[in-house]
């Protein structure tokens, strides 16, 4: 391990746009897409919508912050960041949780992204036409149960990897700048058509009047681990991504816009969804099946349904392609400073693990597979453990870290860049010190607690 006292000039972010592209691209995902409309669905709409804006607002902004905070100081990758500012600690490890979590999403997470590419494929050819909803279900579960996602997800993989090959600027800020606006471009087509659908109304209404009966604990809790894995935080992402901020922007107001923008997609999405669901008739609360089950059912019905439905799924596929490759950057960027070796050789290091854990995820799901521990498959479980497990306890120490650890000046400066206002600072310490542990404390223990039951 070299420890260099002349670094290298780095690569980072060229312009403002690139940096929020890159990062709200990040973001913005599977879970805004896929996860939040069915968490919604399953939690009984609007009031657990309220939460998760509140959570969003106290936890998952202020870690946000804390993490770009961390990784523009350090100026390195996720281990090496907290090396510099806390030198001879046992801080580091927060780095390396991230890097393990970064592994276990990217395991699950690769082969839901394959999915989006079948499913693509499916409703541009039409595949759909014809079938009843049982067949549909049938074809999810086949599909979903075989081999087939395993080409699929290395097919996503490689491209991520092209992606990934130019590095910051000339990788993933060229891709995700032109990626971004196509993605919000398709959800406002998907929106306008759910909204003009006869029936819409009733849909509209189970997203936005709140109904607070349905509210149980475990939705609080839901809402909070969501809103973490929602803005990437807890795992050295946004970290990483802070590393190649310039000096000059400021880091409050890009964090207020990358949570606004990962926001306001995760309702678009269900604004997309639940007004279509409920103009045909069909129960809003599938679970993780409603995109891959539910919705094939309501393009069926829906004029221009197939255009429709491709455009869904590509839709899907860019949010998880602009969050696959975060991940990967946590360990590239660790791979290539620590190990000492070019980005090429880091990404085809990196690559190989990726793909040989994705295989091993995907066939955790065949039946009779041997690859599945206490009623939980390994997909299941590198889900449950990063969301639920890692993700907050990365997000409490980085909280921890910043609030009792770093030094107060240090914070102040980065909170100072390219803004004026002081007073932020202990607005946002008392934060970091109290508000978002605790609450990160408790969802952490009941989410562990969950996790055994
Ligand atoms: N935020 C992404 C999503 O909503 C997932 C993700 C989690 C990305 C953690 C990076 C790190 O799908």
């Amino acid at each position: 391990m070299s420890q260099k006292t002349a670094t290298p000039p780095r690569d980072g972010f060229s312009s403002r746009f690139g940096l929020i592209a890159a990062a709200a691209g990040s973001a913005v995902g599977l879970g805004n897409i896929w996860k939040f409309p069915y968490i919604v669905g399953e939690n009984g709409g609007s009031a657990f919508i309220l939460i998760y804006l509140i959570s969003i607002l106290c936890v998952g902004l202020p870690v946000l912050l804390a993490e770009f905070i961390v990784g523009r100081r350090g100026g390195a990758n996720a281990v090496r960041s907290f090396k510099k500012l806390a030198p001879n600690t046992k801080w580091p490890i927060i780095g390396w949780l991230g890097i393990i979590a970064a592994f276990m999403i990217l395991g699950f997470y690769t082969v839901i992204a394959g999915y989006t590419i079948h499913y693509f494929i499916l409703s541009i050819t039409n595949a759909f036409s014809g079938m009843t909803s049982e067949q549909i279900t049938q074809t999810f579960n086949q599909f979903s149960s075989g081999y087939a996602p395993i080409i699929y997800t290395i097919i996503f993989i490689l491209l991520s990897v092209i992606v990934l090959f130019g590095g910051i600027k000339n990788g993933i800020e060229k891709y995700t700048k032109v990626l971004m606006p196509g993605l919000v471009g398709i959800i406002i087509l998907l929106v306008i058509r759910a909204v003009t659908l006869p029936g819409a109304g009733e849909g509209l209404q189970f997203l936005f009047k709140p109904d607070f009966s349905q509210l149980s604990m475990s939705a609080i809790l839901d809402a909070l681990g969501h809103s973490f894995f929602s803005l990437s935080v807890g795992m050295g992402t946004m970290l990483t991504y802070g590393s190649y901020i310039s000096k000059k922007e400021n880091l409050a107001s890009v964090s207020c816009s990358i949570a606004i923008a990962d926001t306001m997609i995760a309702l678009l999405a269900g604004v997309a969804i639940f007004p279509a669901v409920f103009a045909f008739g069909i129960d809003p609360t599938a679970g993780p099946g409603l995109v891959f089950i539910t919705l094939p059912n309501v393009f069926l019905q829906m004029p221009g349904g197939n255009i429709f439905g491709a455009l869904f799924f590509l839709l899907l596929f860019i949010a998880a392609l602009t969050s696959v490759v975060s991940i990967f950057e946590v360990i590239i960027t660790y791979v290539t400073e620590e190990l000492n070796v070019n980005r090429r050789k880091a990404l085809l290091l990196t690559t190989l693990a990726v793909i040989v854990i994705s295989i091993v995820c995907s066939l955790s799901q065949t039946p009779n597979t041997f690859l599945s521990f206490n009623g939980h498959s390994l997909f299941d479980w590198m889900d449950l453990l990063s969301a639920n497990v890692l993700l907050p306890i990365g997000g409490l120490l980085i909280m921890l870290f910043l609030g009792f650890v770093m030094k107060k000046d240090e914070v102040a400066d980065e909170l100072s860049q390219g803004s004026k206002s002081i007073k932020t600072t202990m607005v946002y310490l008392t934060i970091t010190k109290f508000i978002a542990p605790l609450a990160i404390a408790i969802v952490f223990l009941t989410g562990i607690q969950a996790l055994f039951h």
